[in-house]
């Protein structure tokens, strides 16, 4: 019988424990609840010979994540590829850049990783349905596990998704109600729900598990890496989960001696119309003033983020840098990205594309500085953003005498054939 991993849930504010259940925020001063481990119970079990034993999922890091049971419920999450991007980075000057490419996930974007560890944790503490408030990757995700795990599945999206994500979800016959606002209203209007109905919200009252799963991305950098953490980080910015997490991982491995101890910067990239976080970030303001979203990239349109504080204070500290980029600028990140590396990412990763780009411009970003930038979703998702930047067909009939035709118009064929 295994010792219990989990040895509580805490107020990161106020650090009163909590069991560890269904509930997401403090009784007393209503921060949010993490889950706290038993580290010394978890290095005496790990090792990196033991993770890399393990499968090539997320699920390698098992002792690490905020579940008891090994009946996980998976369809091959994680273990995504990282690779030196050359073509990109000697376009941007940067000789020691690598792409994490978290687009090739199941359902095409990083939500997999919290899904997974939240749909186990739903099964764990006995409900039958499943629920999110989603921008639109998450409901693909809870759509997909939900299904797998044979539970009652509800996502509620803003009613103005792309459809990609709206097909994506629906593809596995959740129950998809689109409210008429935007995600932060979504997001209130679940909360509501899920006090009145007994469902796993994953990032609701599931939250604390649910936004673990991100710490899996931090993990992987570092073992893809040979063993060791990057100097730098670049990571889009909605709730600001993701980028929290991300620095846990790497601070995780370090406490258990997986890697040596390392600071590496953390930096966020947020959409120009929707940038709460880069703008306290940029004030050094403690309070994140929520906005009203106005951006193309609708995964990251999150106005009032419930992490921003915590996202903001870890770029502060590790010496990282906030930018932001412009619907175009977020367009012209998803063309440089195909063109220079064969990724088609999805707006977010135009957002982090876009901004990587004017980092490196402005020299903040050193040459030799073994930079990651993450990938989290996939462009076919979000095809609508590129349309009238894509080569368009030349429809001709099955003809060599027309093609030879069309062939000697393009400007390209300097020479007839
Ligand atoms: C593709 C993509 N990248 C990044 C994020 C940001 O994640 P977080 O809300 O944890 O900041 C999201 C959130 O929905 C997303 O869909
Ligand atoms: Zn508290």
């Amino acid at each position: 019988m295994n010792e219990l991993k989990i040895k509580a849930l805490q107020c990161k504010e106020c650090e009163r424990p909590y069991e560890p259940k269904a509930i997401h925020v403090c009784e007393f001063c209503f921060g949010p609840l993490e889950v706290v481990y038993d580290y010394d119970a978890i290095k005496r079990r790990v090792s990196r010979k033991s993770i890399e034993a393990g499968p090539r999922t997320l699920w390698r890091y098992w002792d690490l994540l905020p579940v008891e049971s090994r009946d996980v419920t998976t369809i091959h999450e994680g273990y995504t590829p990282l690779w030196h991007a050359k073509n990109l980075g000697a376009e941007l000057g940067l000789n020691q850049l690598y792409v994490k490419n978290d687009s090739v996930n199941p359902t095409f974007s990083f939500k997999d990783r919290v899904v997974s560890i939240a749909t186990t944790r739903t099964r764990e503490l006995g409900f039958d349905t499943i629920a999110c408030a989603s921008t639109g990757n998450l409901a693909c995700a809870v759509g997909a596990y939900g299904a797998v795990a044979k539970l009652r599945t509800f996502v509620f999206i803003p009613a103005d998704l792309e459809q990609g994500k709206i097909v994506g979800a629906g593809i596995y016959q959740p129950t998809i109600v689109a409210i008429k606002g935007n995600y932060d209203q979504v997001n209130r209007l679940c909360a509501e729900v899920a006090d009145s109905f007994k469902w796993a919200f994953v990032n609701v009252n599931i939250r604390p598990y649910y936004a673990e799963g991100s710490k899996t991305l931090g993990f992987e950098v570092a073992e893809q890496l040979g063993w060791r953490a990057p100097d730098h980080c670049l990571v889009p910015i909605a709730s600001g989960s993701l980028l929290t997490k991300i620095y846990k991982g790497l601070q995780e491995f370090i406490r258990l001696g997986l890697i040596p101890d390392h600071k590496t910067r953390i930096s966020g990239a947020q959409a120009e119309g929707c940038c709460p976080v880069v703008t306290a970030w940029r004030e050094k303001s403690d309070i994140v003033k929520p906005v009203r979203p106005n951006t193309l990239a609708k995964s990251l349109a999150i106005g009032n983020p419930a992490d921003g504080l915590y996202a903001r204070a870890i770029m502060e500290k590790t010496g990282g840098l906030g930018e932001s980029v412009t619907d175009e600028e977020i367009v012209d990140g998803i063309s440089l990205l195909a063109k220079t590396e064969g990724v088609f990412t999805e707006t977010a990763g135009g957002v982090t594309i876009g901004s990587l780009k004017k980092l490196a411009a402005s020299g903040k970003i050193r040459p030799d500085e073994v930079t990651v930038a993450f990938i989290t979703g996939n462009g076919y998702k979000t095809q609508e953003a590129v349309l009238d930047k894509v080569s368009k067909p030349i429809v001709i009939n099955p003809s060599i005498a027309e093609f030879r035709d069309i062939y000697n118009q393009l400007s390209l064929a300097k020479q007839t054939v």
